[in-house]
């Protein structure tokens, strides 16, 4: 691919104001968006260092247990950060966050009444390589129901921030699993206009990349912006 510059499209993210995912009705701008420049101590500011993480920090089956393995189906989340050229994006920062295999976030404000697993404390991170390459170990989390409709439930999914060079880099997007029928009955999903931009937060099973007697894997790609972007909740309008 060549490195010309692709116009942004404004189609392809929800609009910010979609009253049948009820916290958007508060949450989305009632004036005109006005445009800021990054500020000097914006890009200069203070970043992650390379050096700060853990061993076990994308091991979520390992990060947290006390006494065992947590319950659930083992899994590998791989994929690349890619530019809007498809070329790799190295050394971000990525950090996922999701509930336990019975839909259960460990939150002290969560109220659903599935169990809290003691293994399992739902929280990694993970830097790209120098190809933009990114890979953790989790239990595939469950579905879990919220109070937007009567009857409102999330399909299983895993919450992404990406942090680029500066710490006002920041995309949040979340990820789900192929094959869900959950997924095309979610409101929030559904704020999202065109069914192909849905389709990239969909991951896909790869039976490549399964580990033999030990984990499924799912491939994940997350595209900054350009044509293939990844759709970012808070980018709403491609702003
Ligand atoms: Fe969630």
């Amino acid at each position: 691919m060549n490195g010309r510059f692709i116009q942004r499209d404004r189609n392809w993210h929800p609009p910010a104001y979609t009253p049948q995912y009820k916290t958007s009705v508060l949450r989305s701008p009632r004036n005109a968006l006005l445009s800021l420049g990054p500020t000097i101590s914006e890009m200069t500011g203070p970043v992650f260092g390379h050096d700060i993480l853990g061993e076990l920090d994308n091991d979520l089956i390992r990060n947290y247990a006390k006494t065992g393995s947590p319950i659930g189906q083992r899994i590998v989340v791989y994929g690349r950060v890619l530019d809007e050229n498809g070329n790799g994006v190295p050394g971000t920062l990525l950090e996922f966050w999701q509930a336990n295999a019975g839909g259960r976030y460990r939150h002290k404000k969560e109220t659903y009444l599935a169990e809290i697993d003691p293994n399992f404390g739902g929280c990694g991170r993970t830097i790209t390589d120098e190809n933009g390459f990114y890979m953790f170990r989790t239990i595939k989390p469950g579905a879990y129901p919220w109070p937007n409709g009567v009857n409102d439930w999330r399909p299983a999914h895993i919450h992404f921030s990406l942090f680029g060079h500066a710490f006002a880099q920041r995309l949040i997007t979340q990820m789900y699993f192929e094959g869900d029928p959950m997924i095309w009955q979610c409101p929030i999903v559904k704020t999202i206009p065109d069914p192909e931009a849905i389709g990239r937060l969909i991951a896909k099973l790869d039976r490549n990349a399964t580990i033999p007697m030990d984990a499924l894997a799912y491939k994940f790609d997350i595209v900054l912006r350009g044509r293939r972007s990844t759709m970012f909740e808070n980018r709403m309008e491609g702003n």
